[in-house]
């Protein structure tokens, strides 16, 4: 591996220092090329930019590999939890049994949320979607934890306010589904394990019994892991860019709660599942909206297709597509829309524009198949990943403060007009 790159520019050359990470991904570092040069590099939507250096998550793209601190994805998929994953992210290694007795314990503790956060519930319409609830409701933890807003104070407060966030974010997520339904809100069952729980909050109602299906609880255990962490993506770099402000915890997750809320990023399971159905009352032509999709006059994209990243299958997807033949058989359900999606992934794995441009299905395009035979509304499919999506946010926004990174700023091209003298209203 060559130790130096060496650049041009006005005819004079300059050398820049190349670095490698432990899975061999070579860099040019070019943090210092701008005071050698005078010159910027441009990359518009950081396809080619490397933002950190980070010891959570590998992915190689070209081969479909996702590990999380060296853990395939595969395995934690099959064998662990994800409250052990959580802790696998966020503290860098497996948990011993202790650990994680201590740590799931602590959770369990502060499930419970101030009574207050049913005030700001209650100001939200109930046409509000849930993502926007949920993260008002995370940004709104800094009132109720003022002390959560430096995030330079003791480890064990950070952590305290790492634990309360994992511990009240179920409650968060199924408050934003009841409050959409006029529902009254449920307290947290603290005898219930972490997905369980989840479920309770969302579908039990003060005036039944609601008893957890194993199945489901385990389903959704899988689906939050294999949403855990995705390194640098559109949300993680988000929660770094917010937090390296020194803006607290809490503020740099809400921000990227927002940022998961797009069609292009976690919003693609909502609108994978609202494409499929749009198939099927449309009678079920996928030839046809193949078509539109590789019409580049139609804004029409196949949704829950490509990645940036990944241009060979995304290892989660093959999961999530054998969990969801097994969950469907599991509880009985039957989903045409299952045979839609299988219909178009088929076609579109032998058709040559995607083929040509690497397009493989990505983790959204069967989760929500799931979610749905889970009972999951459709416009909480975000919601859900946003839950999975949490230790892995916090992970990214600790190890960025841990590394001191710089606050996060970019340059720029301008493109704008040169100096012109202002004109009083009159003259114009
Ligand atoms: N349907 C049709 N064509 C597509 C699709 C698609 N889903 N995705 C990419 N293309 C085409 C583009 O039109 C482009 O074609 P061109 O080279 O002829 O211009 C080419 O493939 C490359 O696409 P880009 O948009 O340049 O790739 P980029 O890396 O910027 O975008 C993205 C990746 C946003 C995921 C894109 O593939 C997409 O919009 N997919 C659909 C939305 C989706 O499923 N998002 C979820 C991503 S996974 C996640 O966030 C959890």
């Amino acid at each position: 591996m060559p130790n130096s790159a060496e650049v041009k520019v006005n005819g004079q050359s300059y050398e820049l220092p190349v670095i490698e990470g432990t899975e061999q991904e070579t860099a040019i570092d070019i943090s210092a090329f701008r005071a050698q040069t005078g010159v910027i590099t441009i990359d518009p939507g950081f396809k080619n930019t490397g933002s950190t250096k980070s010891a959570i998550t590998f992915l190689d793209g070209e081969t479909g590999i996702l590990r999380y601190r060296g853990y395939p994805i595969e395995q934690l998929a099959d064998q662990s939890s994800f409250l052990e994953v959580s802790y696998l992210l966020i503290y860098g290694d497996l948990p011993s049994p202790t650990e994680l007795a201590e740590f799931q314990g602590r959770i369990t503790q502060h499930t419970l949320v101030h009574e207050d956060f049913k005030k700001i519930l209650d100001g939200f319409p109930s046409t509000a979607h849930p993502m926007g609830v949920l993260s008002s409701l995370v940004t709104a933890l800094t009132a109720f934890y003022p002390q959560s807003l430096d995030p330079n104070r003791s480890w064990e407060e950070v952590n305290l306010s790492i634990i309360r966030i994992i511990a009240k974010m179920p409650t968060f997520a199924a408050w934003s589904y009841k409050n959409q339904m006029g529902h009254p809100v449920m307290y947290p069952n603290n005898n219930l394990d972490y997905c369980s729980n989840f479920l309770h909050l969302m579908f039990g109602l003060p005036s039944t019994e609601y008893e957890v299906n194993p199945i489901v609880a385990k389903a959704l255990d899988k689906l939050l892991i294999l949403h855990a962490d995705h390194e640098q993506n559109c949300s993680a770099s988000t929660v770094r860019i917010v937090g390296s402000s020194q803006a607290s915890l809490y503020a740099s997750l809400s921000a990227g709660i927002n940022a998961l809320w797009g069609p292009l990023h976690g919003g693609a399971n909502q609108a994978v599942i609202e494409m499929l159905e749009n198939i099927k009352v449309d009678g079920g032509d996928t030839k046809k909206w193949m078509a539109k999709a590789k019409d580049k006059n139609d804004p029409f994209r196949l949704m829950g297709f490509g990645h940036r990243v990944y241009k060979n299958f995304d290892p989660r997807a093959r999961i999530i597509k054998k969990a969801a033949d097994e969950v469907l058989e599991a509880l009985g359900v039957v989903d045409p829309v299952l045979d839609i999606a299988k219909g178009l992934e088929q076609e579109a794995l032998e058709d040559q524009y995607f083929v040509d441009r690497k397009l493989y299905p990505n983790v959204d395009f069967y989760s929500g198949i799931i979610y749905r035979a889970l009972g999951i509304p459709t416009e909480m499919f975000t919601v859900m990943f946003a839950l999975g999506r949490l230790p892995g946010w916090i992970a990214q926004w600790k190890e960025m403060r841990e590394n001191k990174e710089p606050i996060g700023r970019p340059r720029q091209i301008y493109t704008g007009e040169n100096e012109r003298d202002y004109k009083p209203l009159s003259a114009r």
